[in-house]
């Protein structure tokens, strides 16, 4: 059993609250930053722990607040991430819920670490309720005295803004986020500059997820060297992971970085396994990472335990690895249509492309339409070969990173199952019954993926 960093208290009765979270050891971080450390002092405890952004890129964390421009006299922002709008993704969702004082208490002391007098959470339309409770916890954050000026005496204001977006997924690409926040929108900006020199309003700022945040509090209470040491090389500390998909057990759970996938997937502690047929394959990262046939998800190419850190996920490259993304992590069994599962991720990316680029305002369009046609028993075998040129066209040709993110999950559903699309062209009436597979488990592809 791991430790629980960010989930210890999670089930405690009255946690949500604030005097439930002080009875559990709550604001202890806001405390010890404000009262005995200096900004500088809390930036270092971030860069001894490696704690990497856990919004999907797993950019280091106190690298990215080390290049916070600091100009004298202008304001400098914190912007929390609370979009999370990626498929298969649900983690920060549960964590604001359920304990949004972490959240809160994590920005304060972040802030202070940043000189941020002024930071936003911007949370994505769908989660309206969840923009509530956190607005609660930051009435009543203010009641307690934990923000406002001269917070515990010690000279450092503070102030926390909660944003609600329109839903849209591009307002989670940190620079259309800063266009919405301003009111605009939600186009992503050309970098440079980074948000870091120019971000919100033209300021320097911060931009982190939910879970980068919050973990910002148990770094501060135990020191970055204490939670250094658990995960493995440069994936340290604890990890949240939705899980869903064809397992027993869906749900949120935070692991020890470095567990193996084998575990993860297969113990009871956390997925439980497959119900009563068979996985075939794995997205562990989110919709846009690429998809593994399982057996490559349990082992690396080199024939090694494969495990649950960024590093080892992505072992292999795209030809033969992923990567562990925002933590959406969900598993197909045999009687999944990988064909009917690309499609439906591309019609997606399609229909949340803002279109400022022509190769992914097109592209994911055409890909969607010759998916449809495979899928629904029209297509051609050229249109294999089509996708897959369109793909390579997006990839690495646009503003921001949703054109590779529509790319991979066609790209890596192809180099694996390729026989599965094939199957498609070649069994026209029977892939027109979208349970097909359930009747008919596809065996070539699995065989085909461990070949
Ligand atoms: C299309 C797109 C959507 C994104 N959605 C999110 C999101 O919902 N939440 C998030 O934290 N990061 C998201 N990101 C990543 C952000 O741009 C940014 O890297 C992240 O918020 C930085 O925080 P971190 O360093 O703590 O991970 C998205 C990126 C792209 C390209
Ligand atoms: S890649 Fe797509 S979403 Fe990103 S800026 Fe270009 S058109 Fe917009």
């Amino acid at each position: 059993m791991g430790r629980k960093l960010l989930f210890e208290h999670i089930d405690k009765p009255g946690i949500r609250g604030l005097e439930g979270y002080r009875a559990n050891g709550g604001y202890r971080s806001v405390e010890k930053a404000l009262k005995t450390m200096s900004p500088e002092a809390v930036l270092e405890e971030v860069k001894k722990s490696g704690l990497r952004g856990r919004g999907g890129a797993g950019f280091p964390t106190g690298l990215k607040w080390s290049f916070l421009a600091k100009p004298e006299g202008v304001p400098r922002y914190l912007v929390v991430n609370a979009d999370e709008s990626e498929p298969g993704t649900f983690k920060d969702r549960y964590l604001m819920e359920r304990i949004p004082h972490i959240l809160i208490e994590g920005m304060i002391t972040s802030s202070f670490a940043l000189g941020a007098k002024v930071s936003y959470i911007y949370i994505r339309g769908e989660y309206f309720y969840v923009a509530r409770i956190l607005e609660q916890a930051v009435a009543e954050a203010l009641a307690a005295g934990w923000l406002g000026k001269n917070i515990l005496g010690s000279g450092f204001d503070h102030e926390i803004h909660v944003q609600v977006g329109a839903g849209a997924y591009i307002c989670g690409e940190e620079t259309a986020l800063l266009e919405s926040l301003e009111g605009k929108r939600g186009n992503p900006r050309i970098k440079p500059p980074f948000p870091a020199v120019k971000g919100l309003y033209d300021c320097p700022t911060v931009v982190n997820n939910v879970e980068t945040i919050a973990a910002v509090v148990p770094i501060v209470n135990d020191g970055g060297e204490e939670y250094a040491k658990i995960g493995i090389g440069k994936s340290t500390g604890t990890k949240l992971i939705s899980a869903g998909g064809n397992i027993k057990r869906p749900g949120v759970y935070e692991i020890d970085l470095g567990i193996t996938c084998d575990e993860f997937i297969n113990s009871d502690e956390f997925c439980g396994g497959v119900e009563g047929r068979a996985f075939k394959a794995v997205v562990p990262g989110g919709s846009s990472v690429p998809i593994v046939p399982y057996e490559l998800f349990l082992k690396t190419p080199a024939g090694e335990n494969r495990l649950m850190t960024y590093e080892s996920l992505a072992d292999g490259g795209f030809a033969q690895g992923t990567m562990l993304g925002s933590g959406g992590f969900y598993a197909y069994n045999d009687a999944q249509c990988i064909v009917r599962s690309t499609w439906n991720h591309t019609r997606f990316y399609h229909h949340e492309s803002c279109g400022q680029c022509s190769p992914c305002r097109e592209g994911t369009g055409w890909m969607e339409k010759v998916l449809h046609r495979l899928e629904h028993g029209e297509g051609r075998t050229e249109d294999i070969d089509l996708l897959w040129d369109i793909q390579r066209k997006i990839e690495g040709n646009t503003i921001c990173p949703l054109g590779d993110a529509a790319a991979w999950p066609v790209a890596s559903a192809i180099r694996h199952f390729r026989d599965e699309f094939e199957y498609h062209v070649h069994h026209r009436q029977k892939v027109k019954d979208p349970k097909h597979f359930e009747k008919e488990p596809f065996a070539l592809s699995r065989k085909f993926a461990t070949a």
